[in-house]
């Protein structure tokens, strides 16, 4: 399959990675600043990797050569299928947010598209690299962005500041950094098998157990979850900014 990747930066270059790991795209032509924006002719797919403000800028070079009936593949956050389809006349387009894990063939990405082929092909691109998570609405993009696409670096957050406790309750620095970064490959093993996040919980929280103080103390006053939600809001609200249109 001929497939034009625009922009390789952390996510275009993991999706590449991923793609010659799993076969899946084993040569896609990566178009980057430094080379001729030229889309090979029988380019069956673009996929625009390229930061939301710089898209129009990186897009119009390359609409000479990109074949009318290829299908446009935005991973960018926040760029509206709407104004792609208006800068890419006659392309059908899929929005997909996956996570720079795709470069291990372990990402989780979020597929939104109001064409069914344009659907079927960003599955066939993702599929093997991602755990693929269908989307009714366009809209639920910007929340996907939020709890995939970014939610890594909650995780880590949250992992520095339970370090950041660890040493405030006398841990060395190095100690607390290492027994929490291990407990989060722990966390990310279990996440990686069949169980429910409950599930994985409960393994962990015995009752009246050292885990379930802590757990409870999380819940006091919902500070945990409101936490959670007002990181949440505050990335979807950015994503409607990011382009400056
Ligand atoms: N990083 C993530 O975890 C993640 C997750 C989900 C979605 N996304 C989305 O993925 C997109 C890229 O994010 P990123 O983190 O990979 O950004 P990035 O590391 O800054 O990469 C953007 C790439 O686009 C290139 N570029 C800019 N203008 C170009 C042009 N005119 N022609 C060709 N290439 C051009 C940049 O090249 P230069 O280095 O030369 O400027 C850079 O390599 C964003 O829209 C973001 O919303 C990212």
């Amino acid at each position: 399959m001929q497939v034009t990747l625009l922009g390789h930066g952390r996510l275009g270059s993991a999706i590449a990675e991923g793609w010659r790991l799993t076969g899946t795209v084993p040569c896609p032509t990566v178009l980057t600043r430094a080379v001729p924006p030229v889309c090979p002719p029988d380019t069956l797919a673009l996929v625009i990797a390229v930061k939301p403000a710089a898209w129009r800028q990186a897009v119009a070079p390359i609409l000479a050569t990109l074949p009318a009936d290829a299908t446009v593949i935005s991973v960018m956050a926040g760029v509206r299928a709407a104004d792609l389809s208006a800068a890419l006349p006659g392309r059908a387009v899929a929005r997909v947010m996956p996570t720079t894990a795709v470069a291990q063939a372990q990402g989780v990405a979020a597929i939104w598209s109001d064409d069914a082929a344009a659907r079927a092909l960003a599955h066939a691109l993702f599929d093997p690299v991602a755990d693929t998570v269908d989307l009714d609405e366009e809209v639920l993009i910007d929340a996907a962005t939020a709890v995939a696409g970014s939610a890594p670096a909650f995780f880590y957050a949250l992992a520095q500041a339970l370090a950041a406790a660890g040493v405030a309750e006398g841990l060395t620095p190095d100690a607390a950094e290492r027994l929490t970064r291990g407990a989060l490959r722990s966390a990310g093993s279990g996440a990686a098998t069949e169980a429910s996040l409950e599930a994985l919980i409960a393994r962990i929280a015995s009752p009246g157990g050292t885990t379930q103080a802590g757990l409870m103390a999380f819940a006091e006053g919902h500070g945990l979850a409101s936490a959670a939600s007002t990181a949440v809001a505050a990335a979807v609200r950015r994503a409607h900014g990011l382009t400056g249109d």
